[in-house]
């Protein structure tokens, strides 16, 4: 058995400030986890503003670095690594971050590792459920969307992506779209409880396409044209009409995610993997309806679904510490050169996506 390592991991990669400590040894151990977020900051411009996001994390990195230990009940020197977002993300803010761990590496003499943000993500159900390689990943938040299967922690085969918004995104705009509160995800899915699919008809996007890739940017098209014919029709909104369009516009995401994870599902299974497992990540793994169909899913397939808590499916840096702990035992370390890569795919093998997350670059 390999003796346990302690990681201070940092994550600054979007508009959440976060520190953590987490050890790993026989199964792994959060021993803190510290996120300050930056909402109210950014509330009045309707998203993520990335210079203000970056100088909030510059203020912010060394109080979320200093509570992290404190509440491990650590210092510096009882630390093995350190682990850094060091991209995907806001360029600024990941350069915050990536200075920061730079100096205190330096400072203390303990090494550094570089971390795709997206690794922590995929690798949070070992974290969690400790689960077994290769297992079938799908990100789905405000910025990503992909479909990975998760073969060693720098070992990532991408199935499928969005071509166009991430499936937070569109909840997000739908919810402006209707006037609901922000973020969007969880509003629209309150409404959606007292409303009816199919009144209204909406796509089910790229379904008709080969694949497991993804677009959700047509909804709010169809979303906005059927909005507006209901409105000039009763000359206004009702709340059952609320209620029914964010129905049907759920129904569409879980009808077209639930199809691309079948498909993903099936490519994963001819690898014939030893424990067959589908895990979810990213805030919109929240749904509740979304959760329903991807559970009956595996069960159909006799794949185990695991879900990670939400504040771990989030953004946080004990999926860095976790994820820099694993690369570290297998031998990765950084160093001084260590860059800011605002574009990082995990699957360097797979075609690049297009567009641009809400909350920054995709990878
Ligand atoms: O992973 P996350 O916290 O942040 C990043 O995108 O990095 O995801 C936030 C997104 C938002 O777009 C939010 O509307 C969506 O997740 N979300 C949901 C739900 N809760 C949060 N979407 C659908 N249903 C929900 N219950
Ligand atoms: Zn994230």
């Amino acid at each position: 058995m390999r003796p346990p390592l302690t990681v201070l991991g940092f994550e600054s990669s979007c508009d959440d400030t976060a520190a953590a400590v987490v050890r790993l040894g026989d199964g792994a151990q959060i021993l803190s986890n510290v996120v300050m977020g930056q909402e109210e900051l950014h509330r009045a411009y309707g998203g993520v503003v990335p210079e203000i996001a970056a100088r909030a994390h510059t203020e912010k990195l060394d109080l979320c670095v200093t509570e992290a230990l404190d509440k491990a009940g650590l210092g510096l020197t009882d630390v093995d690594a350190i682990a850094v977002t060091s991209g995907p993300g806001l360029i600024g803010g990941v350069l915050a971050g990536v200075m920061c761990a730079k100096g205190l590496s330096a400072g203390s003499g303990k090494p550094l590792v570089g971390v795709n943000h997206l690794a922590g993500h995929a690798l949070t159900p070992r974290l969690t459920h400790h689960m077994a390689y290769p297992y079938l990943m799908l990100l789905v938040s405000g910025g990503h969307c992909q479909f990975l299967i998760v073969r060693g922690p720098d070992d990532f085969l991408r199935l499928g992506g969005t071509i166009d918004d991430a499936p937070g995104e569109a909840f997000d705009k739908t919810a402006r779209l209707l006037g609901l509160p922000q973020p969007g995800g969880p509003s629209v899915e309150k409404a959606a409880q007292s409303g009816v699919e199919k009144r209204v008809r909406f796509p089910r996007p790229l379904l008709d396409r080969p694949g497991c890739d993804l677009s959700f940017s047509g909804l709010k098209t169809a979303l906005l044209r059927e909005r507006d014919k209901l409105i000039a029709a009763q000359s206004g909104l009702h709340a059952q009409d609320l209620a029914d369009l964010c129905a049907e516009f759920q129904g569409a995401v879980r009808d077209v995610l639930s199809e691309k994870t079948r498909r993903a599902l099936e490519i994963y299974l001819k690898g014939r993997p030893e424990q067959p497992g589908l895990a979810v990540a990213g805030g919109v793994a929240a749904n509740t309806v979304l959760r329903q169909a991807l559970n009956r899913l595996c069960a159909e397939h006799g794949v185990a679904f695991v879900a990670p808590p939400l504040h771990l499916c989030t953004d946080n840096a004990a999926m860095i510490a976790y994820a820099g702990g694993e690369l570290y035992q297998a031998g990765h370390r950084s160093d001084m050169t260590l860059s800011a890569r605002p574009r990082w795919p995990l699957d360097r093998t797979a075609a690049p996506l297009v567009g641009s997350g809400k909350k920054g670059a995709k990878a």
